[in-house]
Order: structure tokens, then sequence, then C-alpha cells
């Protein structure tokens, strides 16, 4: 269509210009002058006459304004804030529709709805890539949840002790400072190369691996790595990637590293198996020894998968050591009923008794829970219809993307009331129980249906493990202005200069 158009117009320019080969000048004014104008009869379709009056989607209510709002808004904040804004300014019924830069693309809140996205039309809806059933099938088969939390807990106790030491609190220094956030990076991708790989990369003791540094690259938090992300779901990916920019060198050499390094992990592992060294119960081993995939392809998996693993984890005990420096009242309940629950326990790696003792804990359960809510590690995520289908009475052509933001609803004041946006663990807890009941749809953290995230079960116990040894072993305030915790990222969110920490031992 935009060459036809462009060619008409070409052709009818040049004849009423009385067009001479020699007039360089007037030939590159036409030319530009041409191109201006399809594309303004291009913009005038497709975003004013197309999304108004002809598109199935046009009856949905839509921001005014949206468009300088949504992208001025998400320059100052994170995506999941700005369709937050979004949501509350326009009057809607559970369904908005958001412009972009190219494409309009519906937020989806209402919970019939998002039963209808998630769970009863999920295979109408997907994402790009799905690597998901297969993971799912591995995870479940080849974890033990008793393993896990021993890992986690010995790691756990393990990141206090480097904590403690790296800020030689044993020489006498009653108070230490640090960035929580760069220890919860260590501790739990060490935890989920157990886990994951079986493997111990030993970040917190080694202090730096080349896998930790090349993740930290691609997801630590900078404007500039936000707008690169943005610019490739507005446009494309292999259009952003022919700029000449910084950071297409880095996002390439970052991710050929990990590649590289995955490919050796998977190499070692298989040799491993052979030489029958290994009790293989990790997912990488099951992932090998199912013998399906490419060694291309199990490198893709277990890079989603050690990304998805351990850049969620972090940012929920990072934001939950947080919400406690800043609330030293509920941080000290907290850490009575751990002492409490485990006093006289054994605290060495061998004690399978943990993960059950914490897992019964109300007001733990209860502040990560309220944590998650506050701060889901992944705030906005999308769908794409694959065929024309519905979301309640409303149809949805082929094509359209939907978001669906755990930000929006676990805050929505709809839902938790007027106290949606304030930590109160104990609205998790009934009858000395944290278990609330509310509809499935009102906590989004880990979304719902055969696409929801795989590790649930394993995350919170490891949070639970990381939560509780810290809390045993310190007490702490924030070493930094409150009003510099702010969120940012572009698919998990940290906070955006990290967290710097005072700590102080506690004597149990
Ligand atoms: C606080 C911790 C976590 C949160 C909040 C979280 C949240 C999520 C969410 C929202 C999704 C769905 C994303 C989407 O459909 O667009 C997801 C997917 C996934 N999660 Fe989790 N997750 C966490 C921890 C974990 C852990 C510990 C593991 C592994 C043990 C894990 C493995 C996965 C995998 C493999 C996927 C699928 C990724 C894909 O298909 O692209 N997650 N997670």
């Amino acid at each position: 269509m935009g060459s036809s158009i462009l060619s008409l117009l070409g052709t009818a320019a040049f004849r009423s210009r009385g067009w001479q080969p020699c007039n360089v000048s007037s030939t590159v004014a036409t030319i530009l002058a041409v191109f201006a104008l399809n594309y303004v009869i291009l913009f005038a379709y497709f975003d004013v006459v197309y999304p108004s009056f002809i598109s199935p989607l046009r009856h949905i209510p839509r921001p005014k304004w949206w468009r300088a709002r949504i992208i001025y808004r998400r320059f100052t904040k994170t995506q999941g804030e700005a369709l937050s804004d979004l949501f509350y300014d326009t009057p809607n019924n559970g369904i908005l529709a958001v412009r972009e830069l190219t494409t309009t693309r519906l937020l989806v809140t209402a919970p019939s709805l998002l039963a209808d996205l998630l769970v009863h039309r999920s295979y109408d809806f997907t994402k790009a890539e799905n690597t998901r059933n297969f993971l799912r099938e591995i995870w479940e088969t080849g974890s033990s949840s008793l393993r896990e939390t021993n890992t986690s807990f010995s790691k756990a106790l393990l990141c206090t002790d480097e904590i403690e030491s790296a800020a030689g609190l044993h020489g006498g220094n009653p108070e230490i400072t640090t960035d929580m956030a760069d220890w919860a990076n260590k501790v739990t991708l060490d935890i989920i190369g157990i886990a994951g790989l079986g493997r111990d990369f030993n970040v917190l003791q080694n202090g730096h691996d080349q896998i930790a540094d090349d993740y930290e690259a691609i997801f630590e938090p900078s404007v500039e790595k936000i707008l690169y992300i943005l610019l490739a779901a507005w446009f494309s990916f292999p259009m952003v990637r022919m700029l000449p920019w910084k950071m297409n060198d880095l996002f390439r050499s970052r991710t050929t590293s990990l590649r590289a390094t995955c490919k050796q992990l998977i190499e070692s592992k298989m040799e491993g198996i052979r030489k029958q060294e290994q009790d293989n119960f990790d997912i990488l081993s099951v992932l090998i020894q199912t013998d399906n995939f490419s060694v291309e392809e199990q490198s893709d998996q277990l890079l989603t998968f050690l990304a998805a693993g351990h850049d969620t984890t972090a940012p929920a005990l990072t934001w939950s050591c947080y919400l406690l420096a800043v609330d030293q009242a509920r941080q000290e309940t907290l850490r009575r009923e751990i002492q409490a629950a485990l006093a006289g326990a054994q605290l060495g790696p061998d004690n399978a008794d943990i993960g059950s003792i914490l897992e019964r804990l109300p007001f733990l359960n209860a502040v990560l829970n309220e944590t998650l809510r506050l701060y889901p590690s992944v705030p906005v995520t999308i769908r794409v219809a694959i065929r024309d289908t519905r979301l309640g009475e409303q149809y949805i052509p082929q094509g359209t993307e939907i978001l669906v933001s755990p930000w929006v609803i676990n805050r929505s004041k709809h839902v938790w009331g007027a106290s949606a946006e304030t930590f109160k663990p104990e609205r998790w807890i009934e009858n000395g129980q944290s278990d609330k009941a509310s509809s499935n749809y009102d906590f989004m953290t880990f979304l719902h249906g055969p696409r929801s995230c795989i590790g649930q079960n394993f995350a919170k116990a490891e949070l639970r493990c990381l939560l509780a040894a810290m809390a045993l072993r310190f007490s702490w305030t924030l070493d930094m202005d409150e009003a510099e915790v702010v969120p940012a990222g572009a698919i998990t969110i940290k906070p955006a200069k990290g967290l710097r920490l005072r700590l102080k031992t506690v004597q149990n």
C-alpha cells in the first residue's frame, strides 16, 4: 500500500513541477515531500481513521491524550505505574485500549476477562516463545522440595555470614552498611544454580561469576536500557539491532557470553552423565536425558530458566528488606516469630525440618505475600491473540496484544480497599492463619492458568529461608534517602539505585 501511494503521488508531483533531470535539490525536496505526504496519509489512516471508525476494538474506552501521556510516563515511571495511572483516570469496565507508539494494546483487569485470557481461552492467547510446558514438566519431575529447602536455607545462612565478614563486622564494627540488592542477586543465583543445574556457582564467596556479571549487565535498570527495550517492543528487535548504538554491542556481547557459558555447562553435564558421576536430578540433567533438544535449544531453555528463576526472587527479597527497613515494628514482630519457631532448632544444612517450620509461620508468609503484592517482580506481561477470539462479550481479532499487569491489579483500590498502596501484612492473616483466600484474580504476581509461573512454590520456600535468615542474624534500617528507593526496570522491577542498608547483628 505504502509503495503504490508513493509512486502515484511521485508521478503526479513530478508532472506538475515540469521535471528537470539535472535539478538535484528540487528532486530531493520532491522525494522528501512525497515521503512526508505518504507518512501523513498512512498515519491518518492507521492512527486516526482505523482505530476510531473501523477497528472492532473502537468501542473500548481509551485514555484521552493517551499517546503523549503513556510515552511521557514511561520515561518517568515504570510501565506498571504508568498503566495504573491510566486505569484510574479512564472510566472502564476492566478493559482499556492503550495506544503506544506503533500499536494499540488492551489492558485487561476484570477478573472474568482475566479468567478468559489466562485459563478458559489460554490457548487462543500466547507468548512469543513457548518453552513452558516442557520446563514445567521437567521441573515438576526433577526437583525435590526437601533438597530445595535445604539448599536455600544453607545458602541463606552463608549469605548472612558473607555479609558480616565482607563488612568486617567481626573486626569490632558494631554496624555495617551494604547494598542488599547485590547480595540478593548473588544468593539467588547460587540457589538456582544448584536447583536448576546441579552446580554451585558460589558467587557468594567468589564475589563474582561470569554468569552473574552477564545477567547483571543485561537486567540492571538504566534509562538507556529501558529505552532500548521499549524501542524494541514498539518497533522490532531486528530494526533496533541495526542502529549504531552501544546498547546493541552490550546485549550482543553479554548474550554471546551467556550462551557460551551455558554451552560449557551443558557439555560438562553431558560428560558427568556419561561417566555417571552425579545424581542427575536437576533440571539440566533431565533436559539432556530427554534427548529431544539440540545444544542450542537446551542453552536457550537454560537461559530462560536461570533468568526466570533468579531475577525474580532477588528483587522480591530486596523489596521485603526495604519494606521492613522502613517499618521497624513489623521487622521486630517478624524476628520474634522466627526466633520463637526456631528456638533450639539446629540451623545447619542437614536440618530437614526448617522448610516445614517456616512454611507454617503466619507473619513470615504474610510479609512475603504483601511484598509480592506490592512489588510483583514481573509488573507487566503480554499475550497475543493467535486467532480471532473473545474476551467476555468483546470480540478480539487475531494479532491483538493484551497487557496483563500484576502491578495494576495487586494495587487496585477496588480490590484491596483504601489501603491498597500500604504495606499491611496483617491483611493476609485470618484467625492466626496466613491463608487469606480472595479471588484468584486479586493477586496476580505469578499469574494463573496453564502458563503461570512454574517456580511459584519453589520461590516462596526460597524467600521464606532467605528472609528468615536475614531477620535472625540482623536488624536493619535504610542507609539512603527513602525518596531514592524507586522501582525501575523494563522486565523485572528493582530499586533504581540498589538498596543500601545499615545492619546490626542480633543476639539470639
Ligand atoms: C518471586 C519470584 C517469582 C515471580 C514473581 C515469578 C513470576 C512469574 C511470572 C509472572 C511468569 C509469567 C510470565 C509471563 O507469562 O509473561 C513467570 C514465568 C516463569 N517462571 Fe516465574 N516467578 C518467580 C520465580 C521463579 C522461579 C524461582 C523459577 C524457577 C525455579 C521460575 C520459573 C519460571 C519460568 C521457567 C517461567 C516461564 C518463562 C517463559 O516461558 O518465558 N520463576 N514467573
